[in-house]
């Protein structure tokens, strides 16, 4: 089994970030959506790993994934254009050669590995294997219509009148058929090719489709509501109480995680959350889910559900709240003149 890590993609929703950042590499809970993608792919024993790159943030991936040992997996960059899924795995069709693979999304996080179902796909001999989960607003994905028993019966990229709440999450595993059913598709209305078609091909070619509804949960990172989800979910996934920080006149509850070289002084740090290396907060309350990422300053303010980015400054911010701040980014309060004093970069949101 070999696996296909996409993380091409411009992030255009989670603009002005994803001006400097590949939308895979945002930290959630101070590490990278795609390590926790890799770490699956790790974990599931597979080694042979293709990362699918865009022109724009190639170079990026590559410095922070590099060889992959940080994960004991042998990466393959794969550049593309981005022109789908399905043209994803038609670039890659050289390295995949007629291996059964795993095609995981590099801003998709779920909620547990993927082994079981590997294991199941092998087990019961499939073609396709797709995990499949109820949501709220189907129409911003691909929707399956299935059988009693979980056989795919019809598949609908986007649909304006959805035919069920199952949207396809970004994990999928195939075995070589895949690669004729793609060559039987054609560029989709938004001019990609779509693995959805490919895997509608498929079923129509009466090869062994499946799903299995995934009973954990699973968030699409494609805006900043999901990122604040997905690093609340992380946090309370994972944060453990570690504290390697300094302290001083604070108090510390619950799951925190404080980093090396941190100094806390007279604040209130509430799990879970967590605080990156070097970072100074004082006179402060951080938490619950909220996570600080290295050499970050947060002095004289309240901050909560945020995921606050290296290098930032906060200071006499009375309440932040459900806020997304981006690298050496600076938010400060002017208490003295009751006017709004902004510098705010493109594509940005300020809600005051
Ligand atoms: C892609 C797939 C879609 C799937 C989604 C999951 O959508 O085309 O079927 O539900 O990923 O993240 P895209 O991110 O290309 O809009």
């Amino acid at each position: 089994m070999k696996a296909l890590v996409l993380s091409g993609g411009i992030g255009t929703r989670l603009r002005p970030l994803t001006f400097t950042t590949a939308k895979q590499l945002i930290p959630v809970a101070n590490k990278p959506i795609l390590s926790y993608v890799l770490d699956h792919v790790s974990a599931a024993g597979i080694t042979d790993v293709a990362v699918i790159t865009a022109p724009e943030t190639g170079k990026e991936v590559k410095n922070y994934v590099k060889n992959g040992s940080a994960w004991k997996v042998k990466v393959t960059y794969i550049p593309q254009e981005p022109l789908g899924l399905a043209h994803a795995v038609k670039t890659a069709r050289e390295f995949l050669a007629e291996d059964d693979f795993v095609m995981y999304l590099g801003d998709n996080l779920i909620g547990k590995g993927i082994n079981d179902l590997i294991r199941r796909f092998e087990t019961e001999k499939l073609d396709t294997m797709i995990l499949l989960k109820e949501v709220e607003d189907p129409t911003r994905f691909g929707v399956a219509v299935l059988d009693d028993e979980d056989n795919v019966k019809k598949l609908i990229e986007k649909p304006k009148e959805p035919p069920s709440n199952l949207a396809l999450v970004g994990v999928y595993i195939f075995s070589n058929k895949i690669h004729q059913a793609i060559d039987r598709i054609k560029p989709s209305w938004r001019g990609e090719l779509e693995i959805t078609d490919a895997i509608q091909e498929m079923v129509n070619l009466d090869f062994r489709v499946r799903a299995e509804k995934l009973d954990t949960w699973w968030l699409d990172t494609g805006k900043k509501d999901d990122i604040l989800v997905a690093n609340a979910k992380i946090l309370d996934s994972y944060v453990k109480r570690q504290i390697n920080g300094k302290t001083i006149d604070s108090r510390v509850e619950g799951r925190v995680t404080i980093k090396k070289n941190a100094e806390i002084t007279n604040s209130t740090i509430r799990g879970p959350s967590i605080i990156g290396k070097h970072c100074i907060i004082k006179n402060s309350f951080i938490g619950p889910y909220t996570s600080v990422g290295d050499e970050a300053k947060i002095i004289d303010s309240s901050v909560e559900y945020c995921v606050i980015l290296e290098n930032a400054l906060i200071t006499g911010v009375d309440r932040l709240e459900e806020s997304l701040i981006g690298r050496k980014a600076k938010v400060s309060k002017n208490h003295k003149k009751r006017v709004l004093k902004l510098n705010v970069g493109d594509y940005s949101e300020v809600e005051i």
